[in-house]
């Protein structure tokens, strides 16, 4: 049984292999991949699954019923590529320059796929399974889409699974745990408006530069003095712009820089707080600030339920050895943490093996890790919709 799924995987190896590398070949930026998702769509069309296109602009959806169960699940892949140059020299490497699946989206779309087929020609379960071909999932609010465009609502979803290769964690294993996966991120720019003057000449102006530095050490005092010590959080400035010469005092200073945190009230602490800090600082000297606060990714949040029943679904593809239940935490940001603020659901990593690390230009991903997706994401299929006494 365990092997079967595996092995009926693997029977699909080449085919899927040959649609991977064309996807990495054609690589497309977020809210662009329109070749991708047309390729999808007539992937799912040749299958007969039911095909909803243009779901959050560039994203597509397919639906794949089965027997009369009123259950439901969703499968979510992401399908854009890296504003970056290619490196490894393949010969299906990226035909566009400045573009390159550096993710291995390329190979999630293509695992996604692949539980598609598997599913609609094994139809070994019971209910309804929606494939989410999400688009965007590189900072330019993919999920956000497909969810301002009903997703839950037109397919809607008892509960949602997602996953994402990890280069160093060898083919064949998979890593997850119960709670947070990965911190959610924001991006901040703060502009402070002065008083310009000439460099020699301070008391005629207010100097944005002074209220820039002040901010910036203030702004550590957020997460040192506000936050918790049990609750992780970074706040880093990494950009300060003001000025262009020697001697004239600028008229503005702008700080900017990222926030992570493992929860989503605590990201909402610091913006308050940032806001006062910034706000009053500038006050103090005289000055105005004014800050843009962006939340670009929700913390991915493991449901308890699903967590385990994901796990038990790779250690039913790769064996129990082969799952890291317990797997630390990532600062890093993954938007499917959208999806599942709304639907319960379960993030896990797979091994891509001892290759480049994702967004670096010599990586790629592993085609020997397109069977154990296929197979995780049908058995987590056939768990959560079993086919009990319905034939
Ligand atoms: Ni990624």
């Amino acid at each position: 049984m365990t092997d079967s799924m595996l092995d009926r995987a693997r029977l699909y190896q080449d085919e899927l292999s040959e649609i991977r590398r064309d996807i990495h070949a054609h690589p497309e930026l977020g809210l662009e991949e329109y070749r991708t998702s047309d390729l999808v769509a007539r992937k799912l069309e040749e299958w007969g699954i039911e095909v909803h296109r243009g779901v959050g602009k560039t994203g597509v959806v397919g639906v794949l019923r089965n027997g009369n169960g009123q259950a439901t699940v969703g499968l979510r892949a992401d399908m854009d590529a890296l504003p970056m140059q290619e490196a490894t020299g393949l010969p299906y490497a990226s035909q566009t320059p400045g573009r390159m699946h550096a993710c291995g989206h390329d190979g999630h779309t293509t695992i996604l796929l692949g539980a598609a087929k598997y599913l609609a020609e094994t139809r070994g379960f019971n209910g309804t399974v929606n494939f989410i071909f999400q688009p965007a999932e590189e900072g330019c609010g993919g999920a956000e889409a497909m969810l301002k465009d009903g997703l839950f609502q037109r397919f809607p979803c008892d509960a949602v699974f997602g996953l994402h290769n990890r280069p160093g964690i060898p083919v064949g294993q998979f890593a997850t745990s119960p709670g947070v996966r990965f911190a959610g991120a924001a991006f901040f720019d703060i502009t402070i408006t002065g008083k310009g003057a000439h460099g020699a000449r301070p008391q005629e102006g207010i100097d944005p530069v002074m209220v820039a530095c002040h901010l910036a050490t203030a702004l550590q005092t957020i997460v040192s003095r506000n936050i918790s010590a049990q609750d992780a959080a970074v706040l880093s400035v990494t950009r300060i712009q003001s000025g262009d010469a020697y001697n004239v005092i600028p008229q503005h200073a702008v700080l900017a820089g990222t926030v992570r945190t493992m929860k989503s009230d605590v990201m909402a602490t610091v913006e308050r707080n940032m806001k006062r800090l910034a706000v009053s600082i500038a006050e103090g000297f005289g000055a105005r600030a004014e800050v843009d606060f962006r939340n670009l990714f929700a913390p991915v949040v493991n449901d308890d339920r699903e967590f385990r029943l994901y796990a038990d679904a790779a250690a039913s593809v790769a064996g129990e050895a082969n799952v890291e239940r317990n797997a630390p935490p990532a600062m890093g940001s993954e938007d499917f943490g959208a999806m599942m603020e709304q639907v319960p659901g379960a993030h896990i990593m797979f091994g891509n093996g001892d290759t480049a690390g994702v967004h670096h230009q010599a990586y790629d991903f592993n085609d020997e890790a397109i069977p154990y997706g296929v197979a995780l994401l049908a058995a987590i299929t056939e768990k959560k919709l079993p086919r009990g006494s319905i034939d």
